[in-house]
């Protein structure tokens, strides 16, 4: 199918998860738009699978269905990515590619840049070199393995190419581009469905003083029943200022239940919603006076929008939305959150800028760069062979 005939093989791109659509979304077209560059096979490892969680973004980003699902479904982190990478190594084979798109941090990004590595297939990573630097979360991990093994490294943020050189990763690999979310989100903005339809359905009254967006999923904030009592709590004080919209993700949302936490939510200013749509999502953020969230994308939809965010989290990969965006770092401190959100209510909340490459056409970039390097090496490969 692929470099048998003479001809370069295809470009796999893989998504695996929520996160990873709308970056693909933007890479996909700009991809098929060149005639330069091979074909686009998409393959979804079925890592999300829920209607909500999958099928409604890929309708709101316009995505083709997947050309291949793997459909792996849960599993422990072990399971999961084990089983993509079975799943992923025939498709690799028959398909025979140029290289292996990967985006974000997800277990489907590293599962299927070890199986393409191992193989010989270049790995691209889009926003590579974000770091963290907390070994505890599972992305973390992800992104540092997935870097080491990539042959081209696209950036969204100067700080990345700085830890990709700290980890010996070569300078002519490391490429800033910008950010393909930001891509997505300026694309489809227009089309966002108005808060006002959501919160109506949503049941929830937010009268002169607007409403706060809630989303929360990492492991450290709702795994254990301390940590998630924590957070609702604080979301509860918070909510007597100003009325709460929270589309709960599916693992938060059984904990809630688990740890018997429901029940405190249940008040008239905080409505509990289901995974939103992409669309439906982009009109909340752009109406919201504040983000409370855990999210890395939310970080950045934030900084891009000029909504202040602030990240229930000790640290970020993401380190410009707070130095030149919206973003504030606040853990699970009641006190600061309580103060920052007095803050933000009386307009004095961060205003930030749009960093470099923000700009929606990083995927374009992506694109010319990628078609360049694939004639550069189709030009160096066959001389490699032959030299001694
Ligand atoms: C994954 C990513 C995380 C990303 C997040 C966005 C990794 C390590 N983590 O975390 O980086 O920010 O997606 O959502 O890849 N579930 C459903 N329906 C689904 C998918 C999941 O009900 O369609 C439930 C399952 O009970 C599952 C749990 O959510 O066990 C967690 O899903 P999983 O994809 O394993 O990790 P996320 O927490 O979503």
């Amino acid at each position: 199918m692929g470099a048998a005939d003479g001809k370069q093989g295809p470009l796999l791109c893989v998504v695996g998860a929520r996160p990873n659509y709308m970056k693909m979304a933007p890479l996909l077209s700009a991809f098929r738009a060149r005639s330069d560059l091979p074909g686009a096979v998409l393959v979804h490892t079925g890592q999300h699978y829920d209607w909500l969680m999958n099928d409604q973004l890929f309708r709101d980003l316009g995505l083709p269905p997947p050309d291949v699902n793997l459909e792996v479904g849960s599993g422990s982190h072990a399971v999961q990515t084990a089983e993509i990478m079975r799943r992923f190594e025939p498709v690799l084979d028959d398909y025979a590619p140029s290289c292996v798109v990967v985006v974000g941090d997800v277990n489907s990004t590293l599962a299927c840049s070890l199986v393409a590595v191992k193989k010989h297939v270049p790995v691209v990573h889009v926003e590579a070199g974000l770091r963290s630097f907390d070994r505890t979360m599972p992305e973390e991990i992800n992104r540092l393995v997935t870097d080491q093994l990539a042959e081209v490294l696209y950036t969204t943020e100067p700080a990345a190419a700085q830890n990709l050189a700290r980890e010996g990763i070569a300078p002519e690999k490391i490429h800033f581009v910008g950010n393909v979310m930001i891509d997505s989100l300026l694309a489809h903005l227009p089309h966002a469905v108005p808060a006002a339809s959501t919160l109506d359905k949503a049941g929830l009254s937010v009268d002169g003083r607007g409403f706060g967006l809630v989303t929360l999923h990492r492991p450290s904030n709702v795994d254990e029943p301390e940590a998630l009592t924590e957070t609702v709590e604080i979301l509860r004080e918070v909510s007597e200022r100003l009325p709460l919209v929270w589309p709960v993700h599916p693992r938060t949302r059984a904990h809630l239940e688990r740890f018997g936490l429901a029940a405190r939510l249940a008040t008239p200013s905080i409505a509990l919603l289901p995974p939103a749509g992409y669309l439906e999502m982009l009109g909340l953020l752009a109406a919201a006076r504040l983000v409370l969230t855990d999210s890395g994308g939310v970080q950045e939809e934030t900084t891009a929008l000029s909504i202040p965010c602030l990240t229930l989290r000790d640290n970020t990969e993401r380190p410009i939305t707070v130095e030149r965006g919206t973003n504030t770092l606040v853990g699970r401190d009641r006190k600061r959150i309580l103060c920052l959100v007095e803050a933000i209510l009386a307009g004095r909340g961060k205003k930030g800028e749009r960093p470099e490459g923000w700009d929606g056409r990083a995927a374009e970039r992506i694109a010319a760069h990628l078609a360049g390097w694939l004639a550069r090496r189709a030009v160096a490969e066959p001389l490699s062979r032959v030299s001694p």
